[in-house]
């Protein structure tokens, strides 16, 4: 819930000191504030020219279906920010320096309320990429992903098949900050990030992806359906900087398989098609 000065609510009647009136929005469920005036930041962006996504993701089965290359969702951000991800993504030859390239990058506002940078976690050998949302405030305040009560779900998901963080499944989002109150990240916020996560993914050059939740999958998808639609199936994510297509699946996000418990069943069913393939790579 967010507030403005104008917010419908009553409130306290005798002039309160500051601490009281925050204490009453709280209490209220406000946890963002915005400014009297609306701001359309869309229409300032509409002019620019959406920055070009190099990889994409194909059906794998049963007939390859080329994913239109635009970047999902598709707003543009400010090309210079964009460019100057894309840019220092690049010039990164390992991932300790991807590491330390999206630490010192402050094109990105999340940053500005984040106390972390969420990077990843897992095995950077592992032949498995698991790619969320958004860090939360757990993951924040331990600079992790996935380690607050969605992580310990996907940890168990993962678990069910025979994956793990700790040996053989690497971890990360598509933003590296947390976004204030939990919002979902903003499709610039997901821009900006993105040639960082296509680095990633290069250089990890895993030999299966897990999309977990909607976002992460319409995103590196480049495919704009619901997660519903795009769960369960096989693509192919393709980038020059990759020897081969990966084969990538979405499935449910954690958190919200948290809340809609009777859908576990088929995150079940993309988890055991998932490992069924991972059983039939070739062994290194
Ligand atoms: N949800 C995500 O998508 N990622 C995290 O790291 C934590 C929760």
């Amino acid at each position: 819930m967010s507030v403005s000065n104008s917010v419908g609510m009553e409130k306290p009647s005798s002039s309160p000191d500051l601490a009281s009136v925050l204490r009453w929005y709280i209490d209220a469920g406000v946890d963002e504030t915005i400014g009297d005036e609306p701001v359309n930041r869309y229409a300032a962006q509409a002019a620019q020219p959406a920055p070009a996504l190099q990889p994409v993701a194909t059906v794998a089965t049963p007939t390859p279906i080329t994913i239109p290359r635009s970047p999902v969702p598709a707003v543009a951000a400010a090309p210079q920010s964009s460019a100057s991800s894309a840019h220092l993504a690049q010039a990164c030859k390992t991932l300790d320096e991807l590491r330390v390239a999206v630490e010192s990058y402050d094109g990105c506002a999340l940053k500005t309320f984040a106390t972390r940078t969420v990077f990843a976690d897992g095995n950077p050998k592992a032949r498995v990429m698991v790619i969320g949302e958004a860090p939360g405030e757990d993951e924040d305040r331990q600079g992790k992903p996935f380690v607050g009560v969605s992580g310990k779900l996907l940890d168990r998901m993962l678990g069910s098949v025979g994956l793990d963080r700790a040996t053989n499944a690497y971890i990360t989002n598509i933003v590296f900050w947390r976004p204030p109150g939990n919002r979902k990240p903003t499709a610039e916020e997901i821009v900006l990030c993105m040639p960082f996560v296509q680095r990633h993914i290069e250089l990890l050059d895993p030999a299966l992806l897990l999309l977990v939740g909607g976002p992460s999958a319409s995103t590196i998808l480049a495919n704009p359906q619901g997660i519903t639609k795009l769960r369960g199936k096989w693509f192919d994510y393709e980038s020059p900087g990759l020897p081969r297509p990966v084969p990538v699946m979405a499935t449910f996000h954690p958190a919200y398989l948290l809340r809609s418990p009777q859908q576990k069943r088929f995150a079940w069913r993309d988890l055991l098609m998932f490992r069924q393939k991972y059983d039939s790579l070739t062994p290194v």
